[in-house]
């Protein structure tokens, strides 16, 4: 069966055409990115704009890399939510239309799961349960994934990680994303230069990280970066930043697993493509006997693929939307 895959839930406009759910075909993915660069971070507006634009000419290319022609297609998965309103109605509009017109079914997708599902494609499937690690630009969700049912066991109570990476990076003049350029200048830092206090949280599988970027607001500010500018204090400011995150990540994820008595553990989002998240995490596993999935680096971006096989998944557990669904900005992981 091909699946055909539509993702706009943000500033990325993306189709792919997915075979028995586990080959991909062809995966195109057209990003707004360069216009929201002198914003600081994504535009709402212009993100959709961006969707709208892009939506067929994305779709036609995903199909002619394959050569499979419109009438080949047996299913549509299309993100549902969450994100931006303007962008997910752009490609659920989308996909309605088009399945009508091709009288097939479609499937409307939760990002989050799409996220998680990236790790799946062609790949033997986890043992069940695993717990799950979604780092992304807008969530941090620590799940139990337990015989197809999903169990939010924390989330962040303010900013998302991949937000904190990214208000920070624009504190330091860095530029958007901030992600992969902390990432690469940490590699050069000390990361035991700075000390960050950990935050206190509601819960215990809960994060919270608009303190530390406050935190890293305080050191800029402080006599130490006082100017020129120093790349050696840039460098350990976000090495020291990347391992605290990091750690927090790690020490809460490892924790989860222990109490819930799971060996598997499921990552997904943009921050799943950070180096050191990828190393520390498998480490700090290894001892319990825990095994950690991390997607292909190029499947850790927002992408098509990754929700066709979530939509594959629903589709193979009896699962058709209708006409009426609608976007969802606010939609939980285990609601599609
Ligand atoms: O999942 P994603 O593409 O979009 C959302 O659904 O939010 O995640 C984007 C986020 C951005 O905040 C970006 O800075 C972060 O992923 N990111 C990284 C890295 N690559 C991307 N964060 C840390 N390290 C990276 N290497
Ligand atoms: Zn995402």
């Amino acid at each position: 069966m091909l699946t055909l895959g539509i993702e706009t839930s943000c500033d990325e406009t993306s189709c792919a055409v997915l075979e028995n759910g586990n080959r991909i075909l062809s995966n195109v993915v057209s990003s707004s990115l360069a216009k929201h660069k002198p914003f600081g971070g994504v535009v709402p507006e212009i993100a959709s704009r961006h969707c709208l634009e892009q939506i067929d000419f994305v779709f036609k290319t995903a199909l002619r890399k394959t050569k499979v022609a419109e009438k080949d297609l047996g299913l549509i998965a299309v993100t549902q939510g969450p994100g931006l309103v303007g962008s997910l109605l752009v490609g659920l509009s989308f996909a309605k239309a088009l399945a009508y017109q091709l009288g097939i079914p479609f499937v409307g997708v939760n990002h989050l799961e799409g996220h998680l599902a990236a790790n799946f494609i062609g790949r033997p499937l986890p043992r069940h349960p695993y717990i799950g690690l979604i780092v992304s630009g807008g969530h941090t969700e620590l799940t139990v994934h337990r015989n197809g049912s999903v169990k939010i066991l924390g989330s962040t109570v303010d900013d998302a990680v991949g937000e904190a990476y990214d208000k920070s990076a624009k504190l330091l003049g860095l530029g958007y994303p901030g992600g992969p350029l902390i990432d690469r200048l940490a590699q050069k830092g000390n990361p035991q230069a700075f000390r960050f206090t950990k935050p206190r949280q509601e819960g215990r599988f809960d994060f919270s990280f608009s303190g530390i970027k406050t935190a890293v607001r305080n050191v800029i500010a402080s006599p130490v970066c006082s100017a020129p500018r120093n790349d050696r204090i840039l460098n350990d400011l976000c090495a020291s930043f990347q391992e605290t995150v990091v750690g927090w990540l790690v020490e809460k994820t490892i924790d989860a697993c222990r109490t819930q008595k799971v060996k598997e553990v499921v990552v997904g989002g943009g921050v799943s493509a950070n180096s050191r998240l990828r190393r520390l995490l498998g480490e700090e596993a290894r001892p319990y006997g825990i095994r950690v999935w991390f997607p292909p680096l190029a499947l850790t971006v927002d992408n098509a693929a990754m929700i066709a096989r979530r939509g594959w998944e629903l589709y193979r557990n009896g699962k058709r939307s209708d006409w009426k669904i609608s976007a969802l900005p606010n939609m939980r992981i285990g609601e599609s």
